[in-house]
């Protein structure tokens, strides 16, 4: 299995609930080590870039109103299989739907407010990673 970078936000409704540690420990222990990590505010334009393929769905413009609310953490996390992986911790994008032990099934307060993003292919990895961290701030080593 390839050893993949995948970008990952703690949403605002995680940093209010003082669970970045928490979260950052399930990274950890499914093997995911933080190579870039930054703590920012999305302004609105900034959350409409990133978000720009739901434009138009209904839960759109609720969905920058939440992420522009409070200051995220976004990091860059390495290791096999990154993308799945953390997609698989995640849990499902509705966290009533997410499997028991996922960080969405423990944390998530409604489908909007589920705490993390994660990248879900190779190609949203890398246009995630570049939209947030130039080369010199990630200290993933090349493979
Ligand atoms: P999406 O990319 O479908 O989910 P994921 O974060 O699991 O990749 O949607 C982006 C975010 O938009 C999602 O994390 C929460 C929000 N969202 C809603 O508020 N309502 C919805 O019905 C969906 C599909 C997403
Ligand atoms: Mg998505």
């Amino acid at each position: 299995m390839a050893v993949e970078t995948t970008f990952s936000i703690i949403k605002p409704d995680a940093v209010k609930r003082n669970l970045i540690g928490s979260i950052y420990q399930r990274f950890e222990a499914a093997g995911l080590k933080l190579v870039a990590v930054k703590m920012i505010q999305l302004d609105q334009a900034k959350a409409a870039g990133f978000y720009a393929e739901h434009l138009g769905r209904p839960f759109y413009e609720p969905l920058i109103d939440f992420m522009t609310s409070g200051p995220i953490v976004v990091q860059v996390l390495q290791g096999e299989n990154a993308i799945a992986k953390n997609r698989e911790i995640m849990g499902k994008t509705n966290f009533e739907e997410a499997e028991p032990g996922t960080i969405r099934a423990d944390f998530a307060s409604s489908v909007r407010e589920n705490c993390v993003h994660g990248s879900d292919s190779v190609e949203s990895a890398q246009r995630e990673i570049a939209y947030f961290f130039s080369a010199d701030e990630i200290f993933a080593a090349k493979s």
